[in-house]
Formats: C-alpha cells, sequence, structure tokens
C-alpha cells in the first residue's frame, strides 16, 4: 500500500483542480488555486513522511572515494523496478550465489539492502547476510526493512571490518560502477581477503553495451572513470587482477549489464 504513497499529491491536486474548475473557474484559475489550497497540505503531509523517516547510524559515514548513492535511499526501492532491475533480476543473482543453509554472506555495496533480505533468508536461521554501504541513509532504509538474519553496517568495500576467510559468499550488485578504478582493485582485493578459500563472489554490473541504441546513449561514460572500465568490459581483468579465477560470465541483463561468478582460489 505505502508504495503508492506517491501518487497521493498528484491525485489530490488534480482532484482538487477539477472540482473548482466546475464550481465555474478557468482551467487556469482551477489550478492556481488548487496549488494554493493543496500545497500547506502537502507540507503538513511531508511533515509527516519526514517523522516517519528511518533513524541515521550514529557512527560516521566512513570515506571512499567511491561515489555514495545517499540521496536515493528513499525512492531506491520504487524507481529500480521500474528501471528493469525487480524481482527477476534480484532472482537471478541468488540463483548464481547457489547459497545453502548456514552460509555467511556479505553484500557490498548494499544500498537499501533487497539483495541481503533475499539471501538472509536463504541462509535460514543458521546463517547469517551482512550488508555494508558507505551511505548513512541507505543502511537506515536497510535497517528498517531487515529481516532476521539480515544485518547492516556502515563500510566500504576498499577496507572491510571483517577478518580473513569470514565468508562463503559475497555479492557484488550494481555497485562496481560506483568505484574508480584503483578503488575497484583496492575493493576486489578486500572481498578476496574475506572470502573463504574456494568461496564464492558473484558480481553484476554495466559491462559493454550489446547494442548500438544503448552505446548512443551510454557513451558519454567512457570519459567518466567510474564507468569507463565497465563499458570496455574490463570487469573480469578487474576480478582476474584481484587473484579470481576461473571467470565465468552468465548472460546479460536488458543488454547492458552482465552477471559473472568467480572463486577464491579456483575451487567450484
Ligand atoms: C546502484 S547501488 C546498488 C545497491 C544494491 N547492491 C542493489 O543491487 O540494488 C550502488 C551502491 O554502492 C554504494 N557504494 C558507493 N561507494 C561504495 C564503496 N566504496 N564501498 C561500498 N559501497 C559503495 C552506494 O552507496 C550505493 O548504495
Amino acid at each position: 500500500m505505502s508504495r503508492w504513497l506517491w501518487l497521493c499529491p498528484p491525485l489530490t491536486l488534480a482532484l482538487a483542480a477539477g472540482i473548482l474548475w466546475r464550481w465555474g473557474l478557468t482551467p487556469a484559475s482551477a489550478v492556481v488555486v488548487a496549488l494554493l489550497l493543496v500545497c500547506p497540505a502537502l507540507l503538513v503531509w511531508g511533515g509527516v513522511a519526514l517523522r516517519r523517516r528511518p533513524e541515521y547510524p550514529s557512527e560516521p559515514a566512513p570515506a571512499t572515494r567511491g561515489m555514495p548513492l545517499g540521496w536515493a535511499a528513499p525512492v531506491y526501492d520504487w524507481y529500480c523496478p521500474k528501471l528493469g532491475l525487480g524481482p527477476a533480476f534480484r532472482a537471478k543473482t541468488i540463483a548464481l550465489g547457489e547459497l545453502k543453509p548456514g552460509m555467511q554472506v556479505l553484500e557490498v555495496g548494499c544500498g537499501t539492502g533487497v539483495l541481503t533480505r533475499l539471501a538472509a533468508a536463504a541462509v535460514g536461521p543458521d546463517g547469517r547476510a551482512v550488508g555494508i554501504d558507505p551511505a548513512p541513509e541507505m543502511i537506515a532504509v536497510a535497517r528498517q526493512k531487515a529481516v532476521a538474519g539480515a544485518q547492516f553496517r556502515l563500510g566500504v568495500i576498499e577496507a572491510l571490518p571483517f577478518a580473513d576467510a569470514s565468508f562463503d559468499v559475497v555479492f557484488a550488485s550494481a555497485m562496481l560502477h560506483h568505484l574508480p578504478p584503483a578503488t575497484k582493485d583496492a575493493g576486489l582485493k578486500e572481498v578476496f581477503r574475506v572470502l573463504r578459500p574456494g568461496g564464492r563472489l558473484v558480481v553484476v554490473d554495466l559491462d559493454r553495451p550489446a547494442n548500438p541504441l544503448w552505446w548512443l546513449l551510454f557513451f558519454p561514460l567512457l570519459a567518466w572513470p567510474m564507468t569507463a572500465g565497465n563499458l570496455r568490459g574490463e570487469i573480469p581483468d578487474f576480478l582476474a587482477r584481484a587473484g579470481f579465477a576461473p571467470v565465468a560470465r552468465h548472460g546479460r541483463w536488458l543488454g547492458l549489464l552482465s552477471f559473472w561468478t568467480t572463486h577464491k582460489g579456483g575451487a567450484s
């Protein structure tokens, strides 16, 4: 129900303008008067929504050369499915993790925690799924929506606050393109460190666009260090440099993203 709340302001505005127009106002005046009437109501509604905002973590946000996405936190879960990154996309990502009950799972750059929650459900009460993200706003939303077995904390991929060999599976979903090349390298080395020998890494991210239309839209991103390596198809090279082998690609999504899996130590 709450996911439809955003429709309230435009519908209220349209309804008020319609009633005023039926009362005899010209269409333009009806819209202006409706705005004057509805705006104070919107301010009250905004105030109530803000009061319901999740609490931010009390620790300071960690420094990173990556690009945190805190501003998107309130709308992230709403717009992702509209961009084609809905339940089917999440289901495919989770399936590639080959999760089993009792496993220890980490999601780096977890955002609002969609994937971490699915991982927690898959590993059950004897397992654990931890999501880290540098954006306090993302972690606040993730904690508000957390399910049993899912934990969220502030953190950055390039300095993971975990012991060596402490996870069976790591997910990096749509987050490597938020990192400049040196941070991609440093972050993937950290992922390698916290995975147990034979542990599995699942990456889904921007790749070389599969068709000319995507190239037309996305070629400017070649000039941006965070995305250039992705668009040049270099994610497997980043993975190999961090010590992962072999790297397998498991198809594409929307002709723009690819799924990869790989292992620490080459074991399957
Ligand atoms: C597009 S979101 C993806 C969120 C989530 N993994 C998903 O699949 O929906 C990218 C996330 O990476 C996070 N991020 C940016 N820099 C990071 C860093 N250095 N370490 C970890 N996460 C980072 C951003 O804050 C953002 O939440």
